[in-house]
């Protein structure tokens, strides 16, 4: 069966950790896969996941199925943390919220349940966007289009072409959002652009799906919902794919949600029902260990507060991280201004690195950025900073 087919490229971003786990030298580094590392370069589980874990194991009953579209009270817990307890979308029931295996989870339900209704919808992404939206949407059945996003001559966001380009698109198109973090730019809207951008989406009728995989590594959980609250205002359609993967560390147990945001109760009891059929030939119902585990932190006011302290030290040290790394490089010698990494938000930066500096890197360093030069500044700690400062110095002068 498989003689005349030719094996599939490897992942652009987790295909990098298989060779990663790969490589012998001892001097490794892997900055590409978005998976947060603490200063001694582990991933560590947060101390109220522990807790909450400890919690589960002593009051779980049972292992029967979840609900297809998972526990209730995750699904509204997640609905306040991600809208905001007061909103009122929750209070007039305007929200469906299911339980995905993961954000990639939630947006492959999101794609699918879109392409039924929608089919000959385009989906639009930012111009770089996370390779597996391309993906997740195209094997969806979806054409894929891009609108202007980032300027890679000012290393910002290009805020005019990127307004002219949601200007242009149809109305029942889907557009694809980084409602905070852009992976893999580092580059925000402020508040004033995000006003602009839902102006868009009321006036041409584009349906907005949020990609909020990183809510509490810009400024903090409430900080980072701007944009989520802003469409929730505006009484339109739109989706939201969340995750408890980077915030909760609960990367392996793939917790997410998919919430579609409908303009009233009635439509979203419609969703909820066709969200079900989806899971139900997707995964059935999801996996239920992350999601118990989250319920307990974000219901439980001891939990919940120590979960935001530890949330704000990852925050804090990618933060630190990133002044490092401009200090870096500044005292290598390496050519140019690398300030814009301090304004830079999230876990990535865009680096500007070309791609052969970024093969330099793998090939004679064993040091790992994502082909774009995108780099996952969690990857540095003081340990290794400086010697990745160093290499790509070397890298630079050899062929950059
Ligand atoms: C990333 O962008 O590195 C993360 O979102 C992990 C992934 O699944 O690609």
């Amino acid at each position: 069966m498989w003689k005349n087919i030719q094996p599939a490229p490897p992942d652009s971003i987790l295909g990098l950790t298989e060779q990663f786990r790969k490589d012998p030298n001892s001097q490794k580094v892997n900055l590409g896969v978005g998976v947060y590392k603490d200063d001694d370069g582990k991933t560590p589980i947060l101390a109220a996941v522990k807790e909450a874990e400890i919690m589960l194991l002593a009051r779980e009953t049972t292992k029967s199925y979840l609900p297809i579209s998972g526990d209730p009270q995750y699904s509204s817990l997640v609905q306040q943390l991600v809208l905001g307890k007061d909103c009122e979308a929750i209070k007039n029931k305007r929200a469906a919220t299911i339980h995905a295996p993961g954000g990639t989870g939630a947006l492959k339900v999101g794609a699918d349940l879109l392409k039924r209704f929608n089919p000959e919808a385009k989906v639009w992404v930012s111009s770089p966007t996370w390779a597996n939206h391309n993906g997740i949407f195209g094997d969806a059945g979806f054409a894929i289009e891009s609108y202007s996003y980032y300027n890679p001559d000012s290393k910002g966001l290009d805020f005019e072409k990127l307004i002219e380009d949601l200007g242009k698109i149809p109305a029942g198109d889907i557009v694809v959002l980084h409602a905070c973090c852009h992976n893999p730019s580092g580059v925000d809207l402020d508040q004033a652009g995000w006003d602009a951008v839902v102006t868009q989406a009321e006036q041409q009728g584009w349906i907005p799906f949020l990609d909020f995989a990183y809510q509490g590594f810009g400024e903090g959980i409430f900080e980072d919902r701007y944009a989520v609250e802003r469409f929730s205002m505006s009484g339109m359609d739109f989706l939201v794919a969340s995750s408890f993967s980077k915030n909760f560390g609960l990367y392996n147990e793939r917790t997410g949600a998919l919430t579609v945001v409908c303009p009233n109760a009635e439509d979203a009891t419609v969703a909820m029902s066709h969200l079900k059929t989806v899971i139900r030939t997707n995964f059935s119902n999801p996996p239920a260990h992350g999601g118990l585990v989250a319920t307990l932190i974000l219901d439980d006011t001891q939990l919940y507060e120590q979960w935001l302290i530890e949330l704000g030290e990852m925050r804090n040290r990618i933060k630190a991280m990133r002044s490092a790394l401009v200090k870096g490089l500044a005292d290598c010698g390496v050519p140019g201004d690398f300030s814009f990494i301090e304004k830079q938000r999230g876990m990535f930066s865009f680096s500007g690195l070309s791609d052969d500096v970024v093969k330099w890197l793998r090939a004679e360093k064993s040091i790992f950025v994502v082909g774009g030069g995108r780099i996952n500044l969690a990857g540095l700690t003081t340990q290794n900073v400086d010697h990745v400062c160093q290499a790509i110095a070397e890298a630079v002068k050899a062929v950059g």
